[in-house]
C-alpha cells in the first residue's frame, strides 16, 4: 500500500496575518508546526495580488521548514521568474482568477498547450517538479500527458461541494465516480495523481481511498478547524482519517 501525503497549505495562516498587517500569526511557523504534527509537504499559493502569501514568505518557507514546498503559481511570466529564482520541490500550475475567492476550476490544459509547454519546461529544466491542477477530465488528462509533466492534482471541488448538498446521495456519488476514473486514466497515462481543493474530515475519506491517488493538499478546512481545536490536532486528525480509509481500502481489496 502506497503512503498517502499529506501537504498542508498554510495560505489562510497569510490571510489572517494580512488582516492586520505585521507579522502574526506567521504561516512559516505553522508550516513547522504542519512537520511537526506529520504533514509531508507544505503548499503555498503565491497569488498575483498577494492577497495572503507574500514573495518574502516563499523564502521563508523553503529556508526555514524542514519539509518540501509545493508552490502553486498562475502561468504568467512573472510568477514564473518567481519560481525560477526560488526553486521549490514542486510548483503546480493553477488558473487564477482576479476576481475568484478561491481557485474555481481546473486549468484548461487541453486549450493552453503552446501557452503551457514552455513555461513547463523552464520549470523542468529548473529542476522543479511540475504538477498541473485540472478538473477530473480525461480530456485535460491526455493533454498533461502529451506535456510530459510527472504529475497532475485533480481538483476535488465539485465533489466536495456536492457531498454539501446532497451528502452521499446521487451528485455526490457521481462527483467521487469522476475522480476514482481520472486516477484511473492518470495512472494509464504515467501520471502521479494528487487530489485536493474543500477537502475535510467529512469528505476526505473515499478521496483518500482511492489507491493511485498518492497526495492530498489540504488549506482551508484545517486552518479553519484550527481555530477550535489547534493546528497540531487538526493535522493529526486529517492524517489519521485519511490513513484509516487507505487501510481500509487496501484490505478490502485484498480480502
Ligand atoms: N490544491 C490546489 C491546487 C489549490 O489551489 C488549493 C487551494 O489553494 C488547494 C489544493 C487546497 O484547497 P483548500 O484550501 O480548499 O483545502
Amino acid at each position: 500500500m502506497q503512503h498517502l501525503r499529506l501537504g498542508v497549505n498554510i495560505d489562510h495562516v497569510a490571510t489572517i496575518r494580512n488582516a492586520r498587517g505585521g507579522g502574526h500569526p506567521d504561516p512559516v511557523r505553522a508550516a513547522r508546526l504542519a512537520a511537526a504534527a506529520g504533514a509531508d509537504g507544505i503548499t503555498a499559493h503565491l497569488r498575483e495580488d498577494r492577497r495572503h502569501i507574500s514573495d518574502g514568505d516563499i523564502s521563508r518557507l523553503i529556508d526555514g521548514v524542514d519539509l518540501p514546498l509545493n508552490l502553486e503559481i498562475a502561468a504568467t511570466e512573472e510568477m514564473l521568474a518567481i519560481a525560477l529564482r526560488h526553486t521549490p520541490h514542486a510548483a503546480c500550475i493553477v488558473p487564477e482568477k482576479r476576481q475568484e475567492v478561491t481557485t474555481e476550476g481546473g486549468l484548461d490544459v487541453a486549450g493552453g498547450l503552446e501557452k503551457l509547454r514552455p513555461y513547463c519546461q523552464a520549470l523542468r529544466e529548473a529542476g522543479i517538479r511540475v504538477s498541473l491542477f485540472v478538473d477530473p477530465d480525461p480530456v485535460q488528462l491526455e493533454a498533461a500527458a502529451a506535456l510530459g509533466v510527472p504529475v497532475v492534482e485533480l481538483h476535488t471541488g465539485a465533489y466536495c461541494e456536492a457531498c454539501q448538498e446532497d451528502r452521499g446521495g446521487a451528485q455526490a456519488r457521481e462527483e467521487l465516480a469522476r475522480l476514482v476514473e481520472a486516477a484511473r486514466v492518470a495512472e494509464d497515462l504515467g501520471l502521479e495523481c494528487h487530489a485536493g481543493h474543500g477537502l475535510t474530515y467529512d469528505t476526505v475519506a473515499p478521496v483518500a481511498a482511492i489507491p493511485s491517488v498518492v497526495e492530498l493538499n489540504i488549506g482551508h478546512f484545517l486552518i479553519g478547524e484550527a481555530i477550535f481545536c489547534g493546528l497540531d490536532s487538526a493535522i493529526k486528525r486529517m492524517r489519521s482519517l485519511m490513513d484509516q480509509a487507505r487501510a481500509e481500502a487496501a484490505g478490502a481489496r485484498s480480502a
